[in-house]
């Protein structure tokens, strides 16, 4: 399983580990090592300059706020999961996981439902065998204390209680892109699969706002997507197509589906891996009228890391009505479309998607080099005749036009290597006997291990443009 392979992997090598382990850990919570924090800060600088280049603009506001906030937008009411729990050991579980695993595919909507299936499936607890029953609604909000506030369950009604501000900022013109990116909180029943379901987590989300009318183009897709229809039919074509022949109605949906999915791949996903199914309609969130969640296949399993949700007018209209605030512009409230990006589930998959093992058996994370958290190690072949102190220096200059350098003098120059593979490092710069004589050093490419040797000096300059400047020495 590479899951498990990944994890071990994280938690060795300064990705990310449980938290709280010197208390005995609580579950749904996980630390981010040296390398994950760079790793996730990677992935979110590039979500960002992609929607910068939509026009989008940025927004950061409080975790906490006040209950009127999710009165109005429905959590309070609306946001819960079924769940049950084992009357003999204790186990709590989300009902839909449950069902899951158990190939159960029906679609549960409420507690008298969800009674109804686990009483036609005669579900047992997966622990010690209880038969379960007496399902109940959960909600997943996080209470403050004995306040009337909340830790926020998503970033987005930061961003729609903040509509006029924005729409000021904007200077009035719509349609209007805005994004943030922060942490998201969800009393999950059963916290699981480390980043996958935790109790704290990242979300980058996007709220684009805009009015009938408001003029978007048809995306100009380059690959194809396998699109898996709530009708359960699965095709593979352009997310312009799909607009073109009516699969996705809404040329605002068709953009975003687009975008998110030009998204993943630059951040490395592979085509094959990912897929966009189409929510039924029972599975929607209270707020939307049409989902499509960007899946993974790992280990067999689909799992969400984006959904694409048409929230139409529900936010900000429920925010009118709640707080006597005017959204409408000329008489019309803007509708929305959200892409929201959970960074957490992100890093781990992309982790998943790079990770394999050389014939030799060692493990290697063939991330793309514009995530990658050390860009460039530096070697001496040996740690003597001098070659040490020039690779210090050689590490000293490329340090200073690209900090994301690792040096290593421990070991021999094959276990170096292999440490490099393993957290992702795409190029490693070795200072040999050569080097001496005529200033050149050997340059290794991860994923091929094939070598080039160029001068130091034509190093620094590349470094100050990595990593397009390296993928190019590699081309042929
Ligand atoms: N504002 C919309 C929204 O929050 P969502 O589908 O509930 O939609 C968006 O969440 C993304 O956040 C998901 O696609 C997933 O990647 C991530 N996410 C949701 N719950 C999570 C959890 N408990 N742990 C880690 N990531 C989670």
């Amino acid at each position: 399983m590479s899951f498990d392979d990944v994890v071990e992997l994280a938690k060795r090598r300064g990705f990310f580990w449980p938290s709280f382990m010197i208390y005995g850990g609580s579950s749904g919570f996980y630390d981010y090592g040296p390398l994950g924090t760079l790793l996730k800060d990677n992935i979110i600088n590039i979500w960002k300059r992609e929607y910068a280049k939509e026009g989008a603009i940025f927004l950061d506001t409080p975790v906490i706020s006040p209950a009127d906030v999710f009165r109005a937008s429905g959590h309070l009411e609306k946001f819960s999961d079924i769940a049950v729990k084992c009357s003999k050991c204790g186990t709590p579980y989300k009902l839909e996981s449950l069902l899951k695993s158990l190939g159960i595919t029906e679609i549960v909507k409420t507690v008298d439902e969800a009674a109804a299936i686990l009483e036609k499936y005669d579900v047992k607890c997966p622990k010690c065998g209880e038969k379960l029953r007496n399902p109940y609604d959960f909600n997943l909000m996080f209470r403050i204390g004995t306040n009337d506030l909340y830790l926020r369950p998503e970033t987005a009604q930061g961003i729609f209680i903040n509509f006029k501000n924005l729409y000021n900022y904007a200077r009035n013109a719509m349609p209007i892109i805005v994004c943030q990116v922060g942490k998201g909180f969800r009393n999950e029943i059963s916290p699981r699969q480390a980043l996958i379901r935790m109790r704290e987590f990242s979300q980058a989300e996007v709220e684009v706002f805009y009015l009938d009318g408001d003029d978007f183009p048809v995306p100009e897709s380059h690959a194809d997507l396998s699109l898996l229809r709530n009708t359960g039919e699965l095709q593979k074509v352009k997310v312009s197509e799909a607009f073109k022949s009516g699969i996705i109605g809404n040329r605002v949906m068709a953009y975003f589906l687009n975008k998110t999915y030009d998204i993943l791949l630059k951040l490395g996903f592979k085509q094959d891996r990912i897929r966009a199914r189409e929510h039924d309609p029972g599975e929607r969130a209270h707020y939307s009228s049409e989902t499509w969640d960007f899946e993974y296949l790992m280990d067999g399993d689909w799992i969400e890391i984006v959904g694409v949700s048409d929230r139409g007018t529900y936010d900000l209209g429920r925010h009118q009505q709640f707080s006597g605030e005017n959204f409408q512009i000329d008489g019309k409230t803007p509708k929305v479309i959200e892409p929201s990006y959970g960074v957490d589930r992100i890093l781990l998959t992309v982790m998943d998607s790079s990770y394999y093992k050389r014939d030799n058996g060692y493990k290697v994370l063939r991330l793309d080099p514009h995530i990658a958290p050390v860009h460039l190690a530096v070697f001496p072949l040996q740690k003597k005749d001098d070659l040490d102190r020039i690779a210090r220096g050689l590490f000293d200059r490329i340090r200073s036009v690209d900090p994301f350098v690792f040096y290593d003098d421990g070991g021999n120059i094959g276990r170096r290597y292999a440490r490099q593979d393993e957290i992702g490092t795409p190029y490693c710069v070795t200072i040999d006997y050569q080097s001496k004589e005529d200033g050149t050093v050997t340059i290794r490419e991860r994923d091929s291990t094939s070598q080039v040797r160029i001068s130091m000096d034509e190093l620094i300059e590349r470094a100050k443009y990595f990593p397009d400047s390296f993928t190019e020495l590699f081309k042929h």
